[in-house]
Parts: C-alpha cells; structure tokens; sequence
C-alpha cells in the first residue's frame, strides 16, 4: 500500500493515475484479469459511484458495470434523472478477483490510494458507495450496509482540501438478490438527487 500510496500521490491527471495503476505489479489480481477496469462515464460530473470489484463481463470490457448489475445501476441512475454521461462510475479494485471472489483485506488495502487518488483528481460534489465493499474501504465504518446506508457521511480523502459528502446505499448485485431492499435504494436515490439539485453547479 506504500507503494501504491506513493505511485498515486505523485500524479496529476486521470491519464497519469491510470498509467500508474497499469505498470503496478503489487496486486496479484492483474495477473489473473483481462483487463484494467479504471472507470466509465464523465470524469467532470458532479457525481461520482464507487463499486466493489470487476466481474467477468467488466473484465473482458475494460469497463465497470456493464453486466447484470451495470444494467441495473442505469435504471437506478434513469429513476433520478441521470445518465453515465452525468456520472463517474469506479471500482475500490481496478482487477476482477478470479471467479468474483470477494476481495481480500489486503487486495483492498493495496490498491485503496488508487481509487482515492482517483476521487480526490475527480473532485466531485457528491459520492454514492454502491455496496459494503466500498463503504468499509473508504469510510472504515464496518456495520452491516443495512444500518448504514442512506446516511450522509463526510468522506477526507489524502491531498483533498474538503470533505467529500457521500451517501452509502445497496450494490445492484445485492439488489437483483433482494429485491424487497429496492425500495430503500430508490429513496436513497431520492436523496442524492434532492441534494444534486439543491446545490446546482459548484
Ligand atoms: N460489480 C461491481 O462492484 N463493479 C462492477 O464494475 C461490476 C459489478
């Protein structure tokens, strides 16, 4: 994570950090992926979305959530008004852990100044965590997404000079399961589009 944290801290465009996570040979996940997987949508939006990991159709694209649960992410994002031209949707792991494993601590770990470089590059207004994955990772909070999602949160991130507000809600994969949890998604979808058009353009 060192390493990483140092590679990341040193570059100043999306072009860099993506470049940089390229040539990173200190997560075993690029050896087994197809492709890095480092983001898909507007790098200017407001928003930014924040997934778990690849999995095998986001590996073979060399973009996140184009699956089952990408195509529901679109109808989440189409019930607030929102398209990928109006979002930036990343992963915690740039690499599909082989046969969609849940990722390990330490992949987390090593590759968490990444997607935090990334955040802190993109600067956006509002942060929505799609899954328990990317609320422990980012925010370190460790209770179940249940109790926390659909609560505002101030997200730091290394070298940001403000505090990023961030709303944690389900995962689309934990959704296509539960569908009853839909509900609660969409409100906290609610949420995020209350306040995007509370605040306008920063
Ligand atoms: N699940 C994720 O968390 N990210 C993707 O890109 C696809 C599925």
């Amino acid at each position: 994570a060192a390493q990483a944290a140092a590679l990341a801290a040193a570059c100043q465009t999306r072009d860099e950090l993506r470049a940089a996570i390229a040539g990173f040979e200190g997560c075993a996940l690029r050896d087994t992926a197809t492709n890095l997987v480092f983001s898909d949508g507007n790098p200017e939006a407001r928003v930014m979305l924040v997934g778990e990991a690849p999995g095998a159709e986001e590996d073979r694209a060399g973009l996140p959530f184009v699956g089952a649960s990408g195509q529901l992410l679109d109808r989440m994002l189409g019930s607030i008004g929102l398209d990928r031209t109006q979002v930036l949707i990343t992963n915690i792991l740039p690499w599909r852990p082989p046969g969609n494993r849940t990722p390990s601590e330490g992949e987390i770990a090593t590759c968490l100044p990444f997607v935090q470089r990334h955040i802190a590059l993109v600067a956006p207004d509002f942060l929505l965590l799609l899954g328990a994955t990317a609320v422990r990772a980012l925010t370190g909070h460790t209770q179940g997404i249940r109790r926390i999602r659909g609560r505002w949160q101030s997200l730091t991130v290394p070298r940001m000079d403000r505090p990023i507000p961030t709303l944690p809600t389900y995962h689309p994969a934990y959704l296509l399961r539960t569908s009853l949890a839909k509900r609660e998604a969409w409100s906290d979808l609610l949420q995020l589009q209350q306040k995007l058009s509370l605040t306008k353009k920063s």
